[in-house]
């Protein structure tokens, strides 16, 4: 059952404190300061390759919360060129990675297995390699072999420190004059978005007048599935998805179109007899009708056959670069989640399976 006023009693952190006893909501309401400071955040460049050496692509290598940054890269590098970005979430990187590829490896604790294993991998292909992290082994192994790395705070969740994880990423490609094209205003803008949307949106704003309570309340007992209308809004999706996995522990799906419109379409035919509740959250964007007006008239079209067995909201970006577009959509996951952890009466914190997965692991030696 909804408890009725749960997300409007929640204005003080000592009331926040019984349901969110870790602090995820205030580490939400510090993103804008954390982007600030990791948009500054000194890299040590290291002597263990030559700059010299053309770079003709990029692989980020990192899981969960910490690829997402290179998603976010990806992005960018799509709009921005002039090479391309590939995110790898696995153990063994592509066999076509070579000396002329930089290989970013993305771990907040430096101890994610698969990342450190990639490493391996990237120093035996001779890549160029540079590190993101807050310590743990790769800090290590990144000082031993003097690889270029980025040591950012640490003691928070992985997926808390989004900000953290992506921007020495950007500001590394802009040293190595990977991205044509000056982020400076960007940066500016999009952390001005950040910070007003964290005081619309923030835990002391009623849900009368809060959209992301609003949506929350909308979205319990629901099970989610995100769209993105295109482009780097189905990546944002993902997160949305992955969000609401970590932080709410519900199970969320997301796609985006057009891909989604020449298969899953159909699954709405038969959706309501696998499960009566899903809600559909379509993640836009202000400009997608210049850019694409096709693309409008496919989630308009979309929209009208999913909203004949279930709901459809939308949530739209904000700004004018890509940076902070793609940010303020980021950025209203977290309060969603978060807000839809304390409706379920759940730690959004807590990760105890990932926790408990990774320590049978850790048995196998
Ligand atoms: C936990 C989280 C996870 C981690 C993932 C990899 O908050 O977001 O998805 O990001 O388990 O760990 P790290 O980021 O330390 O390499």
């Amino acid at each position: 059952m909804l408890e009725e006023n749960v997300l409007d009693s929640i204005a003080s952190a000592e009331q926040r404190a019984s349901r969110d006893p870790h602090g995820m909501l205030d580490l939400v309401l510090k993103f804008p300061a954390q982007c600030r400071e990791a948009a500054n955040i000194t890299w040590h460049y290291g002597v263990g390759a030559s700059e010299a050496v053309e770079i003709r692509r990029i692989v980020v290598t990192g899981l969960g919360g910490s690829a997402i940054g290179g998603d976010f890269l990806r992005c960018l590098a799509d709009e921005y060129g002039p090479i391309p970005v590939l995110v790898n979430r696995d153990y063994h990187l592509p066999h076509w990675v070579n000396r002329n590829t930089l290989v970013i490896a993305a771990s907040y604790s430096g101890n994610t297995e698969e990342t450190l294993q990639a490493i391996r991998d990237a120093s035996r292909a001779e890549a160029q390699i540079a590190v993101v992290t807050s310590g743990g082994k790769l800090a290590d192994i990144a000082k031993q072999a003097s690889y270029a790395y980025a040591l950012v705070p640490g003691g928070q969740p992985p997926r808390s420190a989004t900000g953290y994880m992506f921007f020495p990423q950007l500001t590394y490609l802009a040293h190595r004059s990977l991205l044509r094209h000056q982020f400076e205003h960007d940066i500016e803008e999009t952390l001005s978005i950040l910070e007003s949307l964290a005081k619309r949106l923030g835990p002391d704003v009623p849900t009368d007048q809060n959209p992301a309570k609003q949506l929350a309340r909308a979205l319990y007992g629901k099970i989610p599935v995100i769209y993105g209308s295109q482009g780097y809004r189905g990546v944002v999706a993902y997160r949305w998805k992955s969000q609401f996995n970590e932080n709410t522990k519900i199970a969320a799906f997301s796609n985006v179109l057009p891909e989604q419109n020449h298969n899953e379409i159909l699954a709405w035919v038969q959706a309501q007899k696998q499960a009566p509740n899903w809600a559909v959250i379509f993640l836009r964007d202000p400009n997608e009708r210049f850019e694409n007006p096709r693309i409008v008239r496919r989630v308009e079209v979309t929209t009208e056959l999913i909203r004949r067995v279930a709901p459809v909201y939308e949530v739209l970006a904000e700004g004018e670069s890509l940076l902070a577009r793609l940010f303020s959509l980021v950025y209203i996951a977290d309060f969603v989640s978060v807000y839809l952890a304390y409706l379920y009466g759940v730690c959004p914190t807590d990760i105890s399976y990932i926790d408990y997965l990774k320590a049978e692991l850790a048995k196998l030696g």
